[in-house]
């Protein structure tokens, strides 16, 4: 994973039928940020520098920072300010993988060993909140409407964290918690995304509502397709350990749809998933009872929702290669394994 260049990453999403000088824009765009991120994350402190750059090197699909980039394509392209915005929503991306994975105990991340992992907990999470606090300073650039729209953006994407660790509450449908969740712990930052995009190429603000909104929806169906990918892809496609979710006894959308359904088989998925489950044994047969289930395409549909909507949302767009790509973008996201 972590020999990618700025110029695969495109392709990685679904682009490479986008067009050719949209291709070239994203891309020289896309190796701007990760020049911008090696600078920014950098510190002086030879240890720190170790921890923060420990995931920015070892890659990732630097999806949110296209996002940003492709909505720029609308208007004024790749100024600076748009540099700058895509390379702090990635930052604070990162930070938010940082404490995940001591939340999720997880040990995999990037294909790489998570730093919680090589190092412990402390480490990650002051190495995270090392990346929050300079993605900050990198906003403050861009003036205080940036600003304030990162703060909302990163209390909201907590909030949903926190909701997500406390589950639904008696009575609530637990659907409707998980898709609320993952709006807030995932569609809230890709949002942000498109519509700093939007912003700071000049793009009139009906435009930018259309990005902002577009993103909250191809954001939560990201994380459903995650959730999904937890259950159906190996650690070496997604460069995590299969079956997280289940570890961490939490309950997912294709996991949700499972348990509705009738028979022995749910009958024992709900006893494997009444909470975290510890051993190997019983995370794999959870994984098989899953992928048996009607849970997967029941969850795939959920997702061809959310494409049709996006797909709605691009009719408020401007036809342009920009916006074939974002389409090409919503179909890459609801069809990806990794
Ligand atoms: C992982 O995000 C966390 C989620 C919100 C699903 P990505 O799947 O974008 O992770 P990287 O950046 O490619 O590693
Ligand atoms: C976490 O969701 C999303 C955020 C980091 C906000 P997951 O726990 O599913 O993410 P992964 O699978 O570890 O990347
Ligand atoms: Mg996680
Ligand atoms: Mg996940």
């Amino acid at each position: 994973m972590a020999n990618q260049t700025a110029a695969s990453l495109p392709a990685a999403l679904g682009l490479d039928n986008a067009d050719p000088a949209l291709l070239d824009a994203v891309t020289g765009g896309l190796a701007r940020v990760e020049d911008l991120l090696l600078t920014v994350a950098h510190s002086d402190v030879d240890f720190v520098n170790q921890a923060a750059m420990h995931l920015v090197k070892a890659g990732g699909k630097r999806f949110r920072p296209l996002f940003t980039l492709l909505s720029a394509q609308f208007a004024g392209g790749n100024t600076d300010a748009v540099i700058t915005a895509a390379t702090a929503v990635e930052m604070v991306h990162l930070a938010t993988l940082y404490h995940d994975d001591v939340m999720d105990e997880a040990t995999m991340r990037r294909g790489e060993v998570s730093v919680n992992a090589r190092w412990d907990n402390t480490i990650a999470i002051l190495t995270g909140d090392f990346l929050f606090a300079h993605a900050s300073r990198l906003v403050a650039d861009l003036g205080s409407d940036a600003a304030r729209i990162i703060a909302e953006t990163m209390g909201e994407l907590v909030t949903g964290q926190m909701r997500e660790t406390i589950g639904p509450r008696d009575g609530e449908d637990p659907v409707r918690h998980y898709l609320s969740v993952i709006g807030q712990k995932t569609g809230s930052l890709i949002a942000t995304a498109g519509r700093y995009g939007g912003m700071f190429s000049g793009a009139g603000p009906e435009q930018v509502r259309a990005l902002h909104r577009y993103g909250e929806i191809i954001g939560t169906a990201f994380q459903i397709s995650d959730d999904v990918i937890d259950i159906a892809s190996p650690a070496t496609e997604s460069g995590k350990t299969q079956g997280t979710d289940l570890r961490e006894g939490v309950r997912t959308l294709p996991m949700l749809y499972a348990l509705a359904e009738d028979g022995p088989e749910s009958g024992r998925l709900r006893q494997l998933l009444s909470g975290p489950i510890t051993d190997d044994a019983a995370v794999d047969e959870a994984l098989a009872l899953l992928r048996r289930s009607g849970g997967l395409t029941s969850a795939a549909q959920t997702l061809a929702d959310y494409a049709a909507r996006a797909h709605a949302e691009l009719d408020m767009l401007p036809p342009c290669p920009a916006r074939d790509a974002l389409e090409l973008l919503s179909r890459y996201v609801i069809a990806r394994t990794r």
